[in-house]
């Protein structure tokens, strides 16, 4: 078991019948739907489930994991997801794999945000993983330039020398600010750009954290305020 699929696998550990599970995105998140797919089909967990990605949504169906849309469900008890980095806040940089808008619509609306991730992601400072920012096409050239003037090399992100279209029909500006010293100023000023839709960093949003390592142990962290 690589560290990834220690972390995904504790999460799950912590799902229970009649639970509203959000499903992350990424390659850890990955291995927490296996894991709810495999607990479903052993155990007969009874679960409802919204997915953040299209991805990821995909790949629960094929596990037979029911997925709902926000207008059948109110509140969703636990998501697992993954991160890109986590500091020592358990502040978060999320949307390397594109999903940062819906992972954040559906993060914002969990009780309980476990973040999944390897020892390879803890960080001091935020920013050495450039920022994931998810901009409307229309006028993305000046909204980049915003985002430049905030103090960051930005990069419109692309496949296969084409620009990156997200799930929602959006483009992604990567910012590469080498280090984000205040992270929240930094979420209000982009947020505040018109053209911006969001921008991958999670402050204060999660309050356990598990860790997973080479040798298949992990170790979870919880935040108390
Ligand atoms: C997708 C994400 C992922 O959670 C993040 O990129 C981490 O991915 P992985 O688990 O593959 O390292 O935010 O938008």
């Amino acid at each position: 078991m690589n560290s990834k699929q220690a972390a995904a696998e504790k999460a799950v550990s912590f799902i229970q019948n009649d639970m509203i599970v959000g499903l992350g995105t990424g390659s850890t998140a990955y291995w927490a739907i296996e894991g709810i797919g495999r607990r479903i089909k052993e155990e007969g967990l009874r679960i409802k489930a919204i997915a953040t990605s299209k991805r990821s949504e995909e790949q629960a169906r094929g596990l037979q994991i029911p997925i709902f849309s926000f207008a059948e469900i109110d509140s969703i008890d636990v998501t697992i997801d993954g991160a890109d980095e986590v500091d020592s806040n358990m502040n978060l940089i999320k949307g390397g794999g594109g999903a940062l808008l819906r992972e954040k619509i559906v993060a914002s609306n969990t009780t309980q945000l476990i973040i999944v991730v390897d020892e390879n992601k803890r960080v001091q400072w935020l920013g050495k993983f450039p920022l994931p920012v998810e901009v409307a096409i229309f006028g993305w050239e000046k909204t980049c330039k915003k985002l430049e003037a905030l103090g960051c090399i930005p990069r419109l992100r692309t496949t296969e020398n084409q620009p990156y279209i997200t799930d929602n029909g959006n483009y992604i500006i990567d910012c590469d600010f080498k280090e984000i010293k205040q992270p929240q100023v930094l979420h209000e000023k982009m947020n505040a750009i018109v053209g911006v839709m969001e921008n991958g960093l999670f402050i204060g949003m999660t309050k356990k954290l598990i860790v997973g390592y080479e040798n298949g142990e992990t170790r979870t962290s919880d935040w108390n305020d």
